[in-house]
């Protein structure tokens, strides 16, 4: 059975609109847990647009499942990972202006600085996995500089299929075939094999049948469903309050 990491992320967004004291991500890892979810996962960012040093501090004491924090392999990152030694660390590329992560690690121009990144997770005691695009050449250094997993990013996959599933197209059967390939290698290299970015409750179940993969991390559509799964309730609730 493919695990599921929900990514949080955005519950904190709608805080930091505000910059208020709720919605809580921790609580939503908590109600995430109780569904079932196999680990939760955040990413700070140098802007810490959404989640901040509170939520990882409260996060690492609080998950039961599996804490997985993304981050770009920066020194003020590393010290970051260094106090909160969450399960896994996830090193992804990051843009300062970017609305999300936008592709996977160039491990042939960063080589050097996520070797050293590797090496200094690994002998703190956290687990590592590279966010790569599906390529083999990337997977292939990926195995070189010793990390245990990668996370393939389907966001090309993703963007191929984005008013339902396709599957007759083209492009949508040449991204998927990527992905598997690229699942197949990586897992025959020896490495473990998440997935994620850009899935959907539309598009998720060809990569889920993927049998290497191991692992999706999965955030914007899912938080989106729960806010809109959730308003009736709320609206209800908001109406019983007015009247109390
Ligand atoms: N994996 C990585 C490495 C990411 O950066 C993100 C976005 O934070 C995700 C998975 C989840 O992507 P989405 O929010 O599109 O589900």
């Amino acid at each position: 059975m493919t695990k599921l990491g929900v990514n949080v992320d955005h519950v904190a967004t709608v805080r930091q609109a505000r910059q208020a004291i709720e919605p809580d991500p921790v609580a939503a890892a908590i109600a995430a847990e109780l569904a079932g979810a196999h680990g939760i996962t955040v990413h700070i960012r140098g802007d810490r647009r959404h989640i901040q040093e509170r939520d990882l501090d409260l996060l690492r004491r609080t998950v039961k499942t599996s804490l997985n924090v993304e981050m770009a392999a920066t020194e003020e990152m590393m010290q970051m990972a260094s106090s909160v030694r969450p399960d896994c660390v996830t090193l992804v590329p990051e843009q300062p202006e970017e609305l999300t992560t936008e592709g996977g690690l160039n491990l042939t121009k960063q080589r050097r600085a996520i070797e050293s990144a590797i090496a200094r997770l690994r002998s703190e005691g956290m687990e590592v996995s590279l966010f790569v695009d599906p390529d083999v050449r990337q997977l292939e250094i990926a195995a070189e500089l010793g990390t245990r997993a990668v996370e393939l990013n389907t966001a090309s996959y993703a963007e191929s299929v984005p008013a339902g599933l396709a599957e007759w197209e083209e492009n949508f059967q040449r991204q998927l075939l990527q992905v598997t390939e690229c699942a197949s290698q990586a897992s025959s290299m020896g490495l473990r094999v998440l997935a994620g970015h850009g899935l959907t409750y539309r598009n998720v179940g060809p990569i889920a049948a993927i049998s290497e993969i191991e692992e999706l991390n999965i955030g914007h559509n899912l938080i989106s469903r729960a806010i809109l799964v959730g308003m009736e309730r709320a609206v209800r609730e908001m109406l019983a309050a007015m009247m109390a």
